[in-house]
């Protein structure tokens, strides 16, 4: 019988170098667009797709995550002695119920592949999903709930990425795939290469952090050796299922933003701040201003 995705691994335990010195002591996923941290967005489009079962992997110095999802009495407290119903109801959204989300840490930076492997236990004999908080997807249906329900009407038990086109002189930053026919948003993928340099790479069809897996890829990521940069990979041992249960790229609608990177995360502020109604006039005059400013000096 098929199983429902209900559960969702949320790799967490990398260093953030990249965003030195604030990720000195702040884990990355707690970055915000506007007054949102990232790892929310993950968890809201999460649980959007029917997720129940949140499983973070994550490492030394991630504390304030877990913070961040735990019930805060002083504040709370303080916020309904004040009369702050609306923050206090934002505050409780933010709080997960007791159980549903488990903690397991990778103890090594072994890779991404190794990161998912550390959630196997928990994970158990269901198909899971794993999102990765650094992909920001903007859509008006989550991306990840897009695609739970692709799978579902599938019937499939295989393997399904999210798929997106990027620039080719970029495609050493992405899992890359080679697919068939493309007809529709779901294509059957023929080979994926993680991270190819362009002269290698079989398209510009990148794999972009959402995937819905089947519990065999644990076993897989067992056995596969390490690969691009020395590390496990994910996208090999998902590349193994393409002679089993199968892989299908899923072409998502939504706008990706790259958090992992400082570019990708003032051009998803900016977007994101634009689409706030509290912001939206202040904040797009100052943006007119700007490209006027811009424009007169050019
Ligand atoms: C990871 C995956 C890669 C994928 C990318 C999407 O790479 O290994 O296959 O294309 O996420 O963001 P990372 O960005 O962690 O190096």
């Amino acid at each position: 019988m098929q199983r429902k995705v209900t559960k969702a691994i949320f790799p967490v335990a990398g260093l953030g170098t990249r965003f030195l010195p604030a990720t000195k002591s702040i884990p990355k996923e707690i970055m915000t667009l506007v007054d949102r941290p990232l790892i929310q967005y993950a968890i809201d489009e999460a649980r959007a797709a029917g997720i129940t079962d949140f499983i973070f992997v994550t490492s030394r110095g991630k504390s304030a995550l877990e913070d961040y999802f735990d019930s805060a009495p002083e504040l709370e407290a303080t916020l309904k002695e004040k009369g702050k119903d609306g923050l206090l109801r934002m505050l409780n959204e933010t709080t997960m119920p007791s159980g549903a989300i488990a903690y397991v840490r990778q103890q090594q930076p072994r890779g991404l592949g190794h990161a998912v492997w550390c959630g196997r236990r928990l994970v158990g004999d269901e198909p899971f999903a794993v999102i990765l908080p650094d992909d920001v997807i903007a859509s008006e249906k989550p991306c990840l709930q897009q695609m739970v329900e692709a799978y579902e009407a599938a019937g499939s038990t295989g393997c399904m990425v999210a798929a997106m086109e990027v620039p080719h002189d970029k495609t050493s930053a992405y899992g890359i795939l080679d697919v068939g026919d493309d007809a529709g948003p779901v294509v059957g993928v023929r080979k994926m290469v993680e991270k190819p340099r362009p002269e290698d790479a079989p398209s510009n069809l990148a794999v972009i952090g959402r995937y819905i897996l089947p519990p065999s890829v644990m076993d897989t990521l067992n056995e596969v050796d390490p690969g691009a940069g020395g590390e496990i990979q994910l996208t090999d041992a998902i590349a193994r299922e393409i002679d089993g249960s199968g892989v299908w790229g899923y072409r998502f609608n939504g706008q990706r933003f790259d958090c992992g990177s400082k570019a990708g995360f003032l051009q998803a502020t900016v977007a994101f701040g634009l689409a706030r109604d509290d912001l939206n006039g202040e904040f797009a005059d100052y943006l007119s201003e700007l490209s006027a400013v811009r424009d007169a000096a050019q």
